[in-house]
């Protein structure tokens, strides 16, 4: 143990566990790149403005739970919490969005970080695969993100997940239902922070977990109700292309997500083993967010899964992804002259393309063995002075213990013969 730990609400991903994490990333960009998403990288950190902008001054993620700093040089930054400010800032910097090919499709998947509370899969530094269609207001793009994102979290085995949908309407209905709202939240009892919220983001009060204020909610109006025929429309088409392609969903008409940016459709994959931290992934369509940031009118719509919480759903439904042993060939050496011999073996082993790992520090017989069977190998690779002397090593099988001996020269062919 050092001095040090791992900061508070973080932890580190260690193998063989590591690989779990590696192999969830995959699954869940395999889909995108299969369906026209780019992958897309962008710094760590931002200018400030941009999530105050972007993600909205009243949500918790600015107000409560951003790391911002002053450099020495007087810029205001912050690690970033999410992910779609900084990709459309991005996208706009490079003018990806010019030259008439929109939707403009990418991908992407890092760390993020939020000073929230930590417990059982809330973390102030996490990591999300995100995908994000820029440019395009159309239906069935929003539909398709979430039959990929669907089609990730089944590739994986997962099944007690449930999508929960919603529409946020636009520009047009949003502010009356929101000032019906607030008339009706206005006349509650509620507490001094609540009461500011209404002011602030009225919608968020419906998302309030506390039996208190939900008792209360009973009879507020509901967005539904006034949502104006094109946003009804559009959520229909949603709707219809997701039943099409046999994804079920949940409506969720109290579905409002923590993020300012969002408009029209609103989603969310909850995981049933996961207690209170359930939510696997979400996103939704944002077509007001390029404007917020200085861009022009471009229509959007993405999504963002956690990967710390898919691990652990995965783990709730018992699930262990059939992940490769990352070492074939493990070589043991008995003696000097059999290590500096098997080290070059080893070495073209590699270069064939065989994963192979080496009894580094002179163990003895017994003790690489023991390492050998640890690392998964198939095969293990062993010589010594007499092995040598008649110019072989022994190749044995590590699942049945058969071991034969093999020409020093032809043993990078054998071995990849009988890896295929
Ligand atoms: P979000 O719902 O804030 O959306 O985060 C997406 C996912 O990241 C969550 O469902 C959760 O799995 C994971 N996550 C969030 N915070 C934490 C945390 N503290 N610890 C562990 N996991 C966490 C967004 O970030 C939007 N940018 C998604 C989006 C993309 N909307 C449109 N495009």
């Amino acid at each position: 143990m050092s001095t040090f730990q791992a900061p508070k609400g973080t932890y580190d991903l260690l193998p063989p566990n590591s690989a779990t994490y590696l192999a969830v990333r995959e699954a869940i960009s395999g889909p995108l790149k299969n369906s026209g998403y780019g992958y897309i990288e962008t710094p760590g950190f931002e200018n400030v403005e941009l999530f105050a902008r972007g993600v909205g001054e009243s949500t918790d993620i600015v107000t409560k739970e951003m790391y911002a700093f002053e450099t020495k040089g007087g810029d205001k930054l912050a690690l970033r919490p999410e992910g779609t400010a900084s990709v459309l800032r991005a996208a706009l910097e490079a003018n990806l969005h010019k030259g008439g090919n929109l939707p403009v499709k990418l991908w992407y998947s890092g760390s993020y970080y939020r000073y929230e509370r930590p417990q059982k899969g809330r973390y102030r530094h996490f990591s999300q695969v995100g995908a994000e269609a820029i440019g395009t207001e159309d239906p069935a793009l929003d539909a398709e993100l979430i039959i990929l994102a669907d089609q990730a979290y089944r590739s994986l085995g997962l099944r007690n997940f449930r999508i929960l949908l919603n529409s946020l309407g636009d520009k047009e209905c949003r502010p009356v239902y929101r000032a019906a709202l607030q008339d009706f939240l206005r006349g509650l009892d509620l507490d001094d922070d609540t009461r500011r919220r209404v002011d602030i983001n009225p919608l968020r009060v419906l998302d309030d977990k506390r039996d208190a204020v939900q008792r209360q909610l009973t009879g507020a109006p509901m967005l539904r109700d006034y949502l104006c025929e094109a946003c009804k429309a559009y959520h229909e088409q949603v709707r219809e292309l997701l039943t099409a392609a046999g994804v079920g969903f949940e409506d969720d008409e109290k579905l409002v997500r923590g993020l300012d940016y969002y408009t029209r459709t609103t989603f969310e994959f909850v995981h049933d083993g996961l207690g209170s931290q359930s939510a696997v992934g979400g996103g939704g369509r944002y077509d007001g967010l390029s404007e917020m940031i200085g861009g022009p009118a471009l229509p959007s719509v993405g999504w963002a899964l956690g990967v710390d919480r898919t691990v652990l759903a995965l783990e709730a439904e018992g699930i262990v992804l059939d992940i490769p042993a990352a070492t074939a060939v493990y070589a043991v050496p008995l003696g000097e002259e059999a290590r500096r011999v098997l080290f070059g073996t080893v070495t073209a082993l590699r270069r064939a393309g065989v994963a192979t790992d080496f009894a580094y520090g002179g163990k003895g017989l017994k003790n690489a063995m023991k390492s050998a069977n640890r690392s998964g190998a198939r095969l293990a690779l062993v010589a010594g002075e007499r092995d040598l002397a008649d110019g072989v090593v022994q190749l044995k099988d590590l699942e049945s213990g058969e071991q034969t001996p093999v020409a020093l020269d032809a043993v990078v062919d054998e071995i990849t013969r009988k890896l295929g």
